[in-house]
């Protein structure tokens, strides 16, 4: 539905403005000439159907012995059967001629359709993580969806539906004028205007209903479901009966709302039709008067007829044209709003690629918010040195992705800098800083193809040896070796059929291949038990020697080992220091450290009861996470 905007005449003139290069594509001239052939194929198309009713007339008039056909037209005419094969045969002309021109031009409204589409979907990816947060994924294909449907809505009801009739319409009025006088061009001129006019009002009236259906549809379906899905407290509470009354009343709105659709259609399809009728009636009275008088033929009175059903044809379908072309031109222009959205974040216009030597980290004095209601780093300042690592530990919440987020510049800071090797992270281009990090997640997602799909997806160009190799370090191999399919196994949508563990060993080995100077670990241990840890602790280590290494961690115990290790709370810096400094400090950190380890501890020591239990063996066979 139109989403209650009102789509103006300006509205569709600007969209097909905005439409027409990709209807006249630069550097396609085969499309060009696609254009142009079925342009012309519209116009002989037009010219053709024209001639039906003249046919119809000779035709007649030959029967009533009113004409004299010698010398007037081409021998092969004449006579009153010749003239009614060459009746039918045009009509069958002007339909191929119409098919052609659709074909033709079919394959110049996908190529736009293609266009747009790929536009957007570029787009889409240039924006910035804000506004990809903000929107729904779902939502976000269903605009392109939608607008690429609109865009062949568009094409075909206007370019192949509203422009051809309106040449009809010029034409029938010209050879009225022309052939019959003023007062037939007047009467057919008022008749088509009252129609379009009416049909126009009628429309909007009935999208409204259509809309208060759909809409009554939605929610006796939504309750529907609901009530289904609580059968058992339906059950409960043994309210069915109230159920099924919500469910009625609900349906009692749709039923209104379904019956007011077809009677206003019965409605629009009545007053197009007295409209046209009297329109009809008036010129064939008109008609009759002057055979009556001697002016015109038999064959003139049929021609009028002729031409007015003719006309009616086209003029039946502009309800269902107005409508779609309503909904096409909403759609477009969701779309159109879509590819106008900035993105927040973006290059300095003279940016230059990261000049990446060890790939030192500097954070001075940097104030974050996502919302400028609440500021989320506080004036944060540290430095990894280059091919050192740096942890940083906190509360959740304390804005310890936050900064991982600033480093890959997501967003941009309100003050303060984020430098690597010297340079702000501002004066270069995105793409050259994200090519120089890599970052392990806490939860990975993948794509829904293979495993090695995946794990190359960190270099696209590497060997298969490479991507083995990668798996090695990863700690992978051995488990990808097990599955029936090997690297070629399908990991699910989202990568669900491979457990936490199994994902997060996936994407450290796509960091390895991507082989980055700085590298990013946001607590991409935390959610895994304590042994599955263990092994990926163990492929971290190996990946992170000599890089940059920025490690974020809930759990402490893995960071025992980081050169330097800041402690995060409420956007502020509470304490920093090595892991035996900060012990000793006996501050948060050693407070932290205490309540984990005794967990851990605790965890253990259920682990070992179980084991003797034999629970174990269930235990082993869930999933990791
Ligand atoms: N996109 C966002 N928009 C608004 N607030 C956010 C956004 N992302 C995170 N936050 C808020 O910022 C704070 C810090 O988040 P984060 O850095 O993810 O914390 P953590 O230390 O747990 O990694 C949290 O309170 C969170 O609610
Ligand atoms: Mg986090």
């Amino acid at each position: 539905m139109a989403n209650g905007k009102t789509v103006s005449d300006s509205s569709l003139l600007q969209t097909l403005f905005n439409l027409w290069p990709y209807m006249w594509p630069t550097g396609r001239p085969d499309l060009k000439m696609r254009v142009v052939w079925a342009a012309v194929y519209l116009l002989v198309s037009k010219f053709v159907l024209l001639l039906v009713p003249y046919f119809f007339k000779w035709s007649t008039d030959a029967l009533n012995g009113k004409m004299d056909l010698a010398g007037k037209v081409p021998d092969l005419f004449v006579g009153a059967t010749a003239l009614v094969i060459a009746y039918n045969l045009t009509r069958l002309i002007q339909l191929g001629l119409n098919q052609l021109r659709d074909a033709l031009f079919a394959s110049v409204g996908q190529h736009a359709v293609r266009q747009l589409a790929y536009k957007t979907f570029v787009h889409m990816h240039e924006l910035s993580l804000r506004f990809h947060l903000e929107r729904k994924t779902g939502g976000l294909s269903r605009v392109i969806e939608r607008g690429t449907k609109g865009i062949e809505t568009i094409v075909r009801f206007t370019i192949l539906n509203s422009v051809p009739t309106l040449i009809e319409f010029l034409l029938t009025a010209v050879i009225f004028w022309w052939g019959y006088g003023f007062s037939y061009l007047a009467v057919t001129a008022f008749t088509v205007w009252a129609y379009i006019w009416f049909t126009i009002r009628a429309s909007d009236w009935r999208i409204a209903i259509r809309r208060t259906m759909n809409d009554s549809d939605t929610d006796a379906n939504t309750k529907a479901i609901d009530s289904l899905l609580n059968f058992e407290t339906v059950k409960y509470f043994g309210n069915e009966e109230m159920e099924a009354r919500r469910f009625d009343r609900s349906m009692e709105r749709y039923e209104k709302a379904a019956t007011d659709v077809w009677t206003s259609l019965g409605w629009l399809n009545f007053g197009q039709g007295v409209i046209f009728g009297l329109g009809t009636t008036v010129m064939l009275i008109l008609s009759a008067l002057a055979v009556q008088r001697g002016e015109q033929t038999v064959g003139d009175f049929v021609f009028v007829n002729a031409m007015l059903l003719q006309l009616s044809v086209p003029l039946n379908f502009i309800g269902f044209v107005y409508r779609e072309i309503r909904q096409g031109l909403t759609d477009i222009e969701q779309m159109f709003d879509l590819l106008e959205v900035k993105a927040e974040v973006m290059d300095a216009p003279d940016a230059e690629p990261l000049d990446i030597k060890q790939g030192a980290i500097s954070f001075k004095d940097v104030h974050f918010s996502y919302d400028p209601a609440r500021p989320i780093l506080k004036g944060i300042s540290f430095e990894v040195p280059a091919g050192k690592t740096v942890a940083v530990v906190g509360p959740s919440g304390a804005g310890k992705s936050t900064l991982s987020r600033l480093l890959y510049r997501f967003y941009d800071i309100q003050s303060g800098s984020v430098s690597v090797d010297g340079q702000d992270i501002r004066t270069v281009t995105q793409k050259s800083l994200r090519s120089a990090i890599g970052m392990v997640p806490q939860d990975t997602v993948l794509f829904n193809d293979t495993v090695a799909y995946n794990v190359r997806y960190g270099r696209p160009s590497a060997t298969d040896a490479e991507v083995k190799a990668a798996a090695e370090i990863a700690q992978i191999a051995h488990f990808i070796d097990l599955l029936p399919e090997g690297f070629d196994t399908k990991v699910g949508e989202r990568g669900l059929k491979l457990s936490g563990g199994e994902k997060q060993r996936v994407a450290i080995a796509r960091t390895v291949l991507k082989a980055p100077p700085i590298l990013i670990l946001d607590e991409a241990t935390s959610a895994l038990d304590t042994t599955t840890e263990r092994d990926i602790q163990t492929a971290l280590d190996v990946v992170s020697k000599n890089r940059t290494t920025l490690v974020i961690a809930h759990r402490l115990s893995t960071v025992i080992g980081a050169d330097e290790i800041i402690v995060l709370k409420s956007g502020e810096i509470a304490e920093r220091g090595t892991h035996a400094a900060l012990l000793q400090k006996n501050g948060l950190y050693a407070s932290m450290w205490n309540r984990q380890r005794e967990a851990t501890q605790a965890e253990e020591h259920l682990k070992q009861v179980r084991e003797k239990d034999d629970m174990g063996v269930v235990n082993r066979l869930a999933p990791a996470t």
